[in-house]
This record gives C-alpha cells, sequence and structure tokens, in this order.
C-alpha cells in the first residue's frame, strides 16, 4: 500500500501576506479541486494565516517550514508549533537543508521538532540528504541512516502514519541540476531499508517519500515515475504558479501505486 502522492511547495522566505494571497489565488484557479494529489503550501510564518483563509473550502493543506520545540516562552524570534498549528497549519517542514546548513542546525534540535510536531498532531515533513562532498567520498548511505536515526530518535511506530520524509541532496537544492532518476531510486531505497531496520515493514510502506532538489515541470514526470518516489517538496518552481500547477498535473496523471 502505497500513499496518497504530496506535492509540498516550500516558499523559503518569499512574498508578503498580501502577494501571497493573490498567489494562492492564481494557483487554484489552475487547479480544479484535485483531490488525487495532496497538494501542500508552506508559506512563511507572517502568511500562514491569511493563506489559511483562503484553503478553507479547498481540499489543499498548509504547512510551515519551521518550529521551535516548546509551546511557548522566552525565546525570542521563534514560532511554536501550537502557533503554527493554530494558524491552519497541519503539516511542518523539519531539517530542512537551509535550516541544517546555513543555520547550523543539529540532529538533536531536528528530533525535538520532529516530536514537537507529533504531538500538537502536526504532520512532520523530516528532510535528509548529503551534501555534494559526501556523495562524491560515498557517505551518502551513512549520511542517510544517520539523519533517519537521529532525526527519528525515541519516535514510536505509531507515529509513522503521521509522519513524511523528504530526500533532498543538497547539490540538487536551488541548484538547477536535479539528481537523476537513478540517483533517486538509490536515495529512496536506502530511505526505505533504514526505516524497515527501525520499524515494521508494513507502517514503513506508508510513509510517503517525497524528493526535492530542483523539480521542474521538464523534469517531474521522469521523477514521479520512478520507483519509491512518492511525491515532491519543490522550492523555485512552487513560486510560479504555471510551473506548480503544471508539476502537480504532471503527478496527477503519472503517479502509480505499486
Ligand atoms: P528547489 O528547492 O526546488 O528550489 O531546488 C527545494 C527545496 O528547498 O525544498
Amino acid at each position: 500500500m502505497i500513499p496518497t502522492p504530496i506535492v509540498a511547495g516550500n516558499w523559503k522566505m518569499h512574498y508578503t501576506p498580501q502577494e501571497g494571497y493573490r498567489f494562492v489565488e492564481e494557483v487554484l484557479k489552475l487547479l480544479l479541486n484535485t483531490k488525487k494529489v495532496n497538494i501542500i503550501f508552506c508559506p512563511p510564518f507572517t502568511t500562514l494565516f491569511h493563506i489559511h483563509a483562503l484553503l478553507q473550502d479547498t481540499p489543499y493543506a498548509l504547512g510551515a517550514q519551521n518550529i521551535h520545540w516548546e509551546s511557548q516562552g522566552a525565546f525570542t524570534g521563534e514560532v511554536s508549533p501550537l502557533m503554527v498549528k493554530s494558524c491552519g497549519a497541519e503539516y511542518v517542514i523539519i531539517g530542512h537543508s537551509e535550516r541544517r546548513h546555513v543555520f547550523h542546525e543539529p540532529d538533536d534540535w531536528i528530533n525535538r521538532k520532529v516530536k514537537a510536531a507529533l504531538a500538537h498532531a502536526c504532520i512532520p515533513i523530516l528532510c535528509i540528504g548529503e551534501t555534494l562532498k559526501e556523495r562524491n567520498n560515498g557517505f551518502t548511505p551513512g549520511v542517510l541512516e544517520n539523519q533517519l536515526q537521529k532525526g527519528l530518535a525515541g519516535i514510536e511506530e505509531r507515529n509513522l502514519s503521521g509522519l513524511v520524509v523528504a530526500y533532498e541532496p543538497v547539490w540538487a537544492i536551488g541548484t538547477g541540476v536535479n539528481a537523476s532518476v537513478e540517483q533517486v531510486e538509490d536515495a529512496h531505497h536506502m530511505v526505505r531499508e533504514v526505516l524497515t531496520r527501525m520499524y515494521t515493514p508494513s507502517q514503513v510502506a506508508k510513509v510517503p517519500v517525497l524528493y526535492g532538489g530542483s523539480v521542474t515541470p521538464d523534469n517531474a514526470g521522469g521523477l514521479i515515475t520512478t520507483r519509491g518516489v512518492n511525491g515532491f517538496l519543490i522550492g523555485g518552481a512552487s513560486l510560479k504558479a504555471d510551473a506548480f500547477a503544471s508539476i502537480i498535473t504532471i503527478v496527477e496523471k503519472n503517479y502509480q501505486e505499486e
């Protein structure tokens, strides 16, 4: 049993609430209420609430791009799971490569965030992926295993039904160089192998594993038909209404349950 495909748009630090609202209105006109693909908009914190209002009568979901692990407290500049949840976020991206590499978030923070999201019934999209140096040195399997084991430390099997994993090779993010079909197939296989060592295979089969890194309408067809790929986490192309909508259409038409 393979899950419904997901297409999540990670806007990163783009669009004011007004711009974001107009953008989602534009995307909604192109989408025609597809229910075959789970579509998730992940705008900046400041825009969550506005977009939530717009998505109310649609099948589409909202996600945040990060959270702190505490519900409240003296953490200047941080935003809690409780807060994003009350703005309508049902998902949260955790451990994105920019959080890991630009803001130096360690694995134990990522693990606390995953736990906090789950505790607030917010679905974590746990991002993992190797750098180019790690790939070139043959470290990809070890890096993926380490990030999964540390990110999911202490997470019980019953939580797997509310978890998404995104394989995002760092060298493919925002570079215009996507991972090849073979590289993606291999990495997704490794992800499921590691998860299967940690949990019961029938439960692991329910976890969607997304690919992210320079996904465009041109490469989406090949990538979505790659074994083990259950959807995409998209950065740049999720900021263009036409491109985002056409990737969704490609996923809708080509995704096959294995
Ligand atoms: P990209 O970003 O699609 O622009 O490569 C992906 C991501 O950062 O999630």
